[in-house]
């Protein structure tokens, strides 16, 4: 069954940037931001939004980057096996490590199926099947009927959005199974500069705009910044839009997730950490709050105003991206290239995030199972397409939402303050610096060891109380979820509690086979 096998390894400096910027822009660049900027009035997002990029963002990206790297040295990629390793005395903390592999399963399953729809929305643009329409009405017909929650003169089933959900899939799988190297660094080396061309493309389009309803003067690209940009210090008091920051924070960075710890695993030792982090972070930031921040925001100011902008953004990122954002560039001249620039822009961000959600699991499944790429990943495709069902099939009754909340934010918290404690208290800061520093190209600031000793971990244990505080008991009881839709979230949270028991008795097997093998003493 298994066979010795050699760890995959990145081919270039550049192509470990890439990738892991590739993991961190995503549709929460495009889509996300802007619609958690604009529902929380826009100037009064962005001062919580750097302290967190400052305070959690920029310190769990150095202590991903340096625990991944860390449990590579061991041949660990993922959590379970990197936390033993930090804590060997403790035999429970590897099961604390499951959370790395079940949080980014859980955001493939729906995020695959979302960046399905970008690809398919591309083609629509190019086909002119949605170029006509010019009402919010329409465009969300279109939707609906796209999404299969509604059968109308545009769909009649969900047959279209399955076929390239297929297509996606199949895609996200092909690539994976093509390796580190030969898969995800040639993926990213050509998807992100081609992502950042659209995004250019379509940000000086968008600043070219003027003020095309002259009976609203004020209606124009610099009210639009001046929206998102004019800070509103009152806004600080806020503990919602506090943890909304750090909660975008987390899913644009694409930490907290699992994923740059596997990524970081295939480092070499004496490869830079800081630097390379720092890199990928920055061009995270310019993708989100350059281009992202100068597309959807002062385009939806300069057609619905300052009142509807919120609304707008309120009313989801979906509406946001999938009919919004059409019906702004059907007024273009040629609607179909424009339209085809902005969801091919996110079909790039999205695959380039996906194919990094699946690596934990494979990565796992060949770590510790010892299981050569091809078993791992056909293993992977076989239990992610099943998983992804439930998410395809049940969009209409929130099941993605739902999904969302556990993998994508809620873990997300819980695994970040894990290894932050991990990081900066069991394996000791003193250490922690030291690891930090091998091969680094620069230092990083001193200030950061006090940083991530007590403010990261302070901030972070905040969020989580706050949570607890606020939002536990209305999501424990379903206060929130319609009548209707109960019995399905009940489902979807046994469904995902059933996968993360899998997962402790995966990592309770590959202990023993450890055991058996006398690779290590537990
Ligand atoms: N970091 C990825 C995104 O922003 C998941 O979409």
């Amino acid at each position: 069954m298994t066979e010795n096998k050699k760890r995959d390894n990145w081919g270039s400096r550049i192509g470990i940037i890439m990738a892991v910027a590739g993991s961190a822009i995503g549709l929460g660049n495009f889509l996300r931001f802007p619609a958690k900027a604009a529902a929380n009035g826009g100037g009064a997002f962005m001062i919580p939004y750097f302290v967190s990029l400052l305070l959690l963002g920029i310190p769990l990206m150095w202590i991903e980057w340096t625990l991944g790297r860390y449990g590579g040295g061991f041949e660990h990629g993922t959590a379970p096996g990197i936390f033993h390793n930090l804590w060997r005395k403790n035999r429970f903390i590897k099961y604390f490590g499951i959370i790395g592999i079940f949080g980014p399963l859980v955001i493939f399953v729906y995020y695959t199926f979302i960046g399905s729809w970008t690809l398919a929305y591309s083609f629509f643009a190019l086909t002119g099947k949605y170029t006509a329409l010019t009402d919010q009405n329409s465009l969300r017909s279109f939707l609906s009927g796209f999404q299969g929650l509604e059968k109308n003169q545009y769909f009649n089933g969900i047959g279209t959005a399955y076929s390239f959900f297929l297509v996606t899939f199949l895609l996200n799988i092909c690539i994976i199974y093509y390796g580190i190297k030969g898969g995800i660094e040639k993926l990213c080396k050509w998807a992100m500069p081609l992502l950042f061309i659209f995004g250019l493309v379509l940000m000086f389009k968008v600043l070219t705009l003027g003020t095309p309803d002259l009976t609203k003067p004020d209606w124009n690209v610099a009210g639009g910044f001046g929206f998102l940009w004019n800070p509103d210090f009152s806004a600080l008091k806020s503990a919602k839009v506090w943890l909304e920051a750090a909660g975008q924070i987390f899913f644009t960075l694409s930490v907290g997730i699992g994923v740059i710890l596997t990524y970081a695993s295939y480092l070499k030792k004496a490869d830079d950490v800081v630097l390379s982090g720092l890199t990928a972070a920055s061009t995270n930031e310019i993708a989100e709050v350059i281009l992202g921040g100068s597309i959807i925001i002062p385009a939806a100011f300069v057609f619905f105003g300052p009142v509807d902008i919120k609304s707008i953004a309120e009313s989801g990122v979906f509406n946001l991206g999938f009919v919004t954002m059409p019906l702004i560039l059907n007024k273009f001249v040629l609607p179909g290239l424009f339209g085809f620039f902005w969801f091919f822009l996110l079909f790039l961000a999205g695959i380039t995030s996906s194919v990094s959600l699946a690596q934990p699991a494979v990565a796992f499944l060949e770590d510790e199972f010892n299981l050569n790429r091809k078993r791992a990943v056909v293993i992977f495709g076989v239990v992610s397409f099943i998983l992804c069902q439930p998410a395809i099939f049940l969009l209409g009754r929130g099941v993605i939402d739902e999904l969302d909340f556990w993998g994508g934010t809620f873990f997300l918290v819980v695994f970040a303050t894990i290894e932050t404690i991990l990081f900066a208290w069991v394996f000791g800061m003193d250490k922690a610096w030291e690891e930090i520093h091998k091969g680094a190209d620069m230092s990083v600031p001193k200030v950061y060891k006090f940083i991530i000793k007590y403010i990261t971990p302070v901030f972070l244990f905040f969020i989580l109380g706050m949570w607890l505080f606020q939002e536990w008991m209305p999501i424990i009881t379903m206060k929130n979820v319609p009548l209707a839709d109960k019995p399905y979230i009940f489902f979807t949270r046994l469904g995902l509690l059933s996968v993360f028991l899998v997962l402790v008795v995966l990592v309770k097997m590959a202990w023993r086979r450890r055991k058996l093998n006398f690779k290590e003493e537990r």
